[in-house]
């Protein structure tokens, strides 16, 4: 590694960012259609080809296994649910282990919250009756972690940052599921995880522009929901996709990918999340690729130290998001994220939600800390470090009791001209 990180404001270098709204022949789009029919396909392909690789487009046959069904789970406050998603046919295939908490007081299907977890569905509540993940996990012995399996111990270990309780009593559900499930977080060459379900004959890992991990993330997200929407209880036009940190990205290209997410939210997202690349703030496209080699396709590879290169960048991620309402959230001491960077990108994908005729993000100017911007694309930068905090989900239940809140639908394409 030999690019030194850059942690000053004036050390960024000067650069242009592509318009979303200007395609490659230079004409403008100004419509609502043409954001539609040409330029966000166009937009969501250079995703494809160029960072997250493509998802493919086959399916397998999923299988649903519920292991339990529990009212009056967490002191009477929930029904817990637990079910496997198993993906082909094989005995020993991979499965994708689901954990739904939905609230007991619910008197119709719930707006719900789904995102992935690092640690397994067992460490985001000590709830004893969430089964134990007997899957790979990366090596942490604070977090009852022994020879790469959870333990007993690890048990609640990641609780603080779900507000399980919290969810519930505003009259959430929360959907969640261990990544690993989907692809263990390293680098093996793809050959477990979801990866080699989909391999041609004689394919052994991913083409160049074919998806890493983080595109099996985001698929497994998509996964879950097919599973909401068959669940009586979720109110599956309602479910906000959500994630933090490396689950941020994935849920950012998942909700980009799927517009069946009513809401997406990046938490401490940064590289390759809602910030923008070609600040080279903190952790840049070199930096990622190397460290995490497997997250992204290989063609990302072609822009480490080459940003300007590269026909995207992330604002035009969150603009797929557009109109859906977004919500990007920073923390001031998480500067390897570059807060400021993901405020920016939250700024740039603000002309296409205002081209689809809605606000945007009503702030030009980064906002002081704990003062969240709450219009169509929410923002807000916590004090502290990189973490998901009760400040970060009293935000997101905030904005998603606006925008997700009451009955009506979300009109998803609303044609307003320019
Ligand atoms: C590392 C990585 C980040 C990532 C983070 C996380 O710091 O460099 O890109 O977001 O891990 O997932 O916690």
């Amino acid at each position: 590694m030999t690019a030194e990180i850059i942690y000053d404001e004036a050390r960024i270098p000067t650069y242009t960012l592509p318009d979303p709204l200007v395609g490659p022949d230079g004409a403008p789009v100004t419509d609502a259609h043409a954001w539609r029919e040409r330029r966000r396909p166009e937009i969501l392909r250079l995703f494809e080809q160029k960072v997250y690789g493509r998802t493919p487009p086959q399916s397998v046959s999923v299988g649903y296994e519920v292991t339990d069904d529990t009212p009056g789970a967490l002191n009477g406050m929930a029904t817990r649910k637990q079910v496997t998603l198993h993906f082909g046919n094989a005995a020993d295939g991979p499965a994708l282990h689901l954990l739904l908490n939905l609230p007991s007081h619910a008197t119709g299907p719930v707006p719900c919250f789904l995102g992935l977890n690092f640690s397994g569905n067992h460490a985001i509540h000590p709830d004893p009756a969430i089964h134990l993940s007997t899957a790979w996990m990366r090596p942490n012995p604070e977090g009852g972690i022994a020879e790469n399996r959870a333990t007993e111990a690890s048990r609640g270990f990641n609780a603080s940052r779900w507000a399980v309780e919290r969810i519930l009593e505003r009259g959430y559900g929360l959907a969640t599921a261990y990544c690993g499930d989907l692809d263990p977080d390293y680098d093996d060459g793809f050959q477990n995880g979801v990866h080699p379900l989909f391999y041609g004959p004689g394919q052994h890992k991913p083409e160049a522009d074919e998806w890493g991990a983080i595109g099996a993330w985001a698929w497994g997200l998509s996964r879950a929901l097919d599973y909401l929407e068959t669940n009586s209880g979720v109110d599956a036009g309602r479910v906000a996709v959500l994630g933090h940190s490396r689950l941020g990205k994935a849920a950012l290209w998942a909700g980009a990918q799927d517009e069946r997410f009513g809401l997406v939210i990046s938490n401490n997202s940064g590289c390759g999340g809602a910030a923008l690349a070609r600040r080279r703030f903190g952790e840049t496209v070199e930096r990622i690729n190397t460290t995490f080699p497997h997250w992204f396709c290989a063609n990302h590879q072609r822009y480490n130290g080459h940003e300007d290169a590269l026909p995207v960048d992330q604002h035009m991620l969150l603009a797929l998001v557009a109109p859906r309402p977004l919500y990007v959230a920073s923390a001031a001491e998480d500067l390897w994220a570059d807060p400021r960077g993901e405020f920016l990108g939250a700024a740039g994908a603000s002309p296409v939600y205002r081209l689809l005729g809605t606000d945007g993000l009503a702030s030009d100017v980064m906002p002081d800390i704990h003062q969240p911007v709450t219009s169509r694309i929410g923002y807000h930068i916590r004090a502290g470090k990189h973490d998901v905090t009760a400040y970060d989900w009293e935000r997101f239940l905030d904005f998603a009791d606006r925008f997700l809140g009451g009955k009506q639908p979300i009109t998803i394409f609303p044609v307003v001209s320019r």
